[in-house]
């Protein structure tokens, strides 16, 4: 029987089979997006259409480290309460047979137009690289969001530049003075002075009048190397700045600088050809990746991302796993660009929950079955801590004058085990750190630095028990719960 169903059955049958097991989970959160049941990466086709956000999602119902197979769907009318929908999109024609990977939407007359890579990796010991690997970028349409036309093959590898790899791919798409844009991230051939090879991170632009023929407009692979391949790339305008977001895998890990396995940030093509004299991370955790913006009706940039990490050993061990699922979304954030910076914080309909005043004594506050958010003002490069859990288990959070630090770690330098493998992160402001918003929910804490100048995402696992938040050094601050 089993044989029988196809892959969408097969998901809903597994989302069913699941559900209990899921929805009980102590780290299901309140206003993430979270896969029904096993494993999601990076966010896809967000957008508005029609009033209602659309946020689809690389989606692995079937096996809860990933594999993918899927776009999940859900739709919201606030960013924050997420309706599920069955999957839109499943590997069912031989040019995505492996993938149907990270994608766009572009909505333009009442239709929605899906961009993504279709991914073949065939059987055999190839390279994955040079060889034995077809990208495939493809377009499907709807009318609602959820049913989807045929798919058509918009460029194959005969479309891309001689000195590109078979790593092509992540479509974001565009519309600008009456054409269609397309960026692709890309894997340059490449060797350094002493021949050895050495791949560059670049971008393939396309264009196109009809948003099916499409032709290469612009390569840029810079001169310079940063990192060796560039996914999830997004370039769009920002208060009358240029901004290209990408993935560059590959940057060597600094002391606080580049601390994850792989970064993703943001450069301003306008200021500099070399992309990493302006770039910046976008956050300072452990857990952001693959970020996508859009544009909202009102206006609004928006920016989402994975609160998670690929081919990571460290942070792979979330709690979670033992109830059939992982990783999230981030919250949506606004963007703003000021003084070739760009700050970005949680969307402000965060405000409109419910929230009710937390009562804490002494700093202290149990926060069992509570999303939290804390608001701290005039800490003016004071040191002040913040402890999320008890003694023993737990993250500390400590600033002291432009310096905010994260740790999992106790006196001995032991991970604690609610990060599941997590360790520190460190990351700095231009001048002493003012304000901090702090988002707990349930498994996840996002702080935002200074009006959102820096931020930090990371994954947290305590148990209901230990639920607890203690915050010294600093008396200007309101916690609220929800
Ligand atoms: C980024 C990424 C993308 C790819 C997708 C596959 O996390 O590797 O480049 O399209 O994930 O799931």
């Amino acid at each position: 029987m089993e044989n029988d169903l196809n892959n969408f059955q097969k998901a809903r049958a597994e989302e069913k089979r699941m559900e209990r097991t899921v929805e009980n989970c102590p780290f299901r959160t309140k206003f993430h997006v979270m896969p029904p049941v096993g494993w999601l990466n990076d966010p896809n086709g967000l957008c508005q259409f029609r009033g209602v956000y659309h946020a689809y999602f690389q989606y692995s119902p079937l096996n809860v480290n990933g594999g993918g197979g899927y776009w999940g769907h859900c739709t919201s009318r606030d960013l924050l309460h997420w309706e599920y929908k069955e999957p839109v999109l499943t590997t069912d024609i031989p040019e995505d047979k492996s993938g149907v990977y990270s994608g766009s939407a572009l909505t333009e007359d009442g239709r929605m137009y899906l961009f993504y890579t279709g991914n073949v990796k065939q059987p055999g010991s190839y390279d994955y690289i040079d060889s034995g690997r077809i990208s495939t970028q493809i377009l499907v349409e709807s009318e609602d969001g959820q049913h989807m036309s045929e798919k058509v093959k918009l460029l194959g590898m005969e479309d891309y530049p001689e000195d590109i790899t078979q790593h092509v791919r992540d479509p974001k798409v565009w519309k600008e003075d009456g054409h269609y844009y397309m960026v692709l991230g890309a894997r340059a051939r490449a060797w350094d002075e002493n021949g050895k090879r050495r791949d560059k991170g670049g971008i393939l632009l396309y264009q196109s009048d009809d948003r099916k023929n499409w032709k290469l407009y612009r390569e840029l692979v810079p001169e310079k190397p940063f990192g060796y391949m560039w996914e999830c790339p997004d370039l769009f305008e920002l208060g009358k700045e240029r901004v290209l977001s990408f993935c560059p895998q590959g940057l060597e890990s600094q002391e606080e600088k580049f601390q994850n396995i792989y970064q993703s940030g943001y450069s301003l093509p306008g200021r500099s050809q070399d992309p990493e004299e302006t770039f910046r991370e976008w956050d300072m955790g452990f857990d952001f990746y693959a970020p996508q913006s859009f544009q909202a009706d009102d206006g609004r940039r928006i920016l989402i991302g994975w609160a998670g990490m690929p081919d990571t050993t460290e942070t792979n061990r979330n709690l979670s796993v033992a109830n059939g699922w992982q990783h999230c979304l981030t919250l949506p954030c606004e963007l703003e660009y000021h003084d070739g910076k760009i700050f970005r914080m949680p969307v402000r309909e965060i405000y409109d929950l419910d929230w009710e005043e937390a009562p804490v004594g002494n700093g202290r506050f149990h926060w069992a079955g509570k999303a939290l958010k804390l608001d701290m003002g005039g800490i003016c490069g004071e040191r002040t801590v913040i402890r999320l859990g008890n003694r023993e288990n737990g993250v500390t959070v400590t600033v002291e004058g432009n310096r905010v630090e994260l740790s999992f770690l106790d006196e001995k330098g032991v991970p604690s085990r609610c990060g599941g493998g997590r360790g520190k992160r460190t990351g700095r402001t231009e001048g002493p750190v003012e304000e901090l918003l702090v988002v707990i929910d349930s498994s996840i804490m996002e702080i935002f630095v200074n009006g959102g100048e820096t931020a930090f995402t990371t994954r947290i696992y305590l148990e209901e028990k230990e639920r607890v938040i203690d915050v010294s050094g600093c008396d200007g601050y309101i916690l609220e719960m929800i």
